[in-house]
């Protein structure tokens, strides 16, 4: 078997979703099979974030059942796959650690490769199972509950360049944190999603690091912490004079100042390096506000956007199989068995 043909096994556990998906590499192309996914979601939930010993122990008990369902669906036995990709990090260490001990134990029990990949350039890695083959050169801004980073990418596999990435919060977290103060459950993107899309943009909420003197040292970077004080303070405000919270309005506000940091930021990128393809990944590029205006604003600089579906931009098996499997095409050695997780691997590390 030849690394243009390949069945690669991808295991992700860096956070709170068990997922395990099979790529297959046909004559150089990926394809999806399946992509089993099992989320200890609803557990975090009453605590209002993740717990990492919740996960850990989710993922423990996820992990097999998750295995077994994906290889029933995609109809393949377990020795039929010839590499293992598993997340190495950034994440959570004891979840990431209950993935790469499962992904060791195939490694070795099937006598097949392992590939510790990063997670980040995970997200962006999917979107060639769904939109296809990558261009030479592009941006790719990935934006989670842990994320807002901007890169540069020549090669998903070996050659990737972070040209900015969140000083503070990142997107999905600023989302969750302002949920909390509007007394939305967690976690509470979706939520602030569903109710901006009700409300009126009426409140100017502050653009983080887009001022004239920031341009210099943080082009590229994020700021969403000013941000979410300044919600914190009108909605405070409004409360001590007893005055009702227009929430959507609050919401449409927020998440437009949001939308508007990331998708300038990213288009002035994109000019800047002469780049006129974009591929936006992660759990909060499910965010409507920032997919209508990053739409919008694409069409309008003549940049393709290329965003997966949704299915594909939270946490899942199929973004580390797709990414191993452009490791395996490219020939790539494998990791050591010893490999260590890196809860904060960096983002210019693809393999390990
Ligand atoms: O990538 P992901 O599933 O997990 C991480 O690796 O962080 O991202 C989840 C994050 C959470 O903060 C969640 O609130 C946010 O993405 N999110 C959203 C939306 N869907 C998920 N935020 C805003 N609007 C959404 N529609
Ligand atoms: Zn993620």
């Amino acid at each position: 078997m030849t690394d243009r043909d390949a069945l690669v096994l991808g295991i992700e556990t860096s956070c709170d979703e068990t997922g395990v998906a099979l790529v297959r590499v046909a004559d150089g192309r990926p394809e999806l099979l399946v992509d089993a996914v099992a989320s200890s979601v609803d557990e975090h939930a009453r605590f209002g974030g993740i717990i990492p010993e919740v996960a850990s122990r989710a993922h423990l008990e996820a992990m097999l059942p998750t295995l077994d369902r994906a290889l029933d669906t995609a109809g393949v036995a377990l020795d039929d796959v010839t590499a293992i990709a598993v997340t190495a990090g950034p994440g959570l260490v004891g979840p990431l650690t209950v993935g790469a001990a499962a992904a060791k134990a195939l490694a070795v029990g099937l006598g097949r490769p392992l590939h510790g990949v990063n997670h980040v350039i995970g997200h962006v890695a999917v979107d060639e199972l769904v939109h296809g083959p990558f261009p030479e050169r592009f941006l790719a801004l990935v934006v989670s509950g842990g994320h807002s980073s901007l890169l540069l990418v020549n090669d998903i596999a070996t050659d990737v360049t972070e040209l900015g990435q969140t000083l503070d919060d990142a997107a999905g977290e600023a989302f969750d944190k302002v949920g909390r103060l509007l007394g939305l459950p967690y976690p509470g993107g979706p939520h602030i999603d569903r109710l901006a899309r009700e409300g009126r943009s009426t409140i100017r909420f502050p653009r983080g690091l887009t001022a004239a003197k920031d341009q210099a040292a943080h082009a590229y970077d994020f700021s969403f912490s000013g941000l979410k004080t300044a919600v914190a303070r009108w909605v405070e405000a409004r409360q001590d004079a007893g005055e009702e919270i227009p929430v959507p309005d609050v919401a449409a506000s927020f998440a437009e100042a949001v939308a508007d940091v990331l998708t300038a930021k990213t288009i002035a990128a994109c000019r800047r390096h002469g780049v006129d393809t974009l591929v936006i990944g992660g759990g909060f590029s499910a965010n409507s506000q920032l997919r209508e205006m990053a739409a919008a604003r694409c069409a309008e600089a003549g940049i393709t956007l290329r965003i997966p579906p949704i299915r594909f931009c939270t946490d899942n098996g199929a973004m580390i199989a797709a990414l191993g499997s452009a490791v395996v095409r490219r020939g790539l050695p494998p990791s050591p068995l010893d490999l260590a997780v890196d809860s904060s691997m960096p983002l210019t590390r693809v393999t390990v």
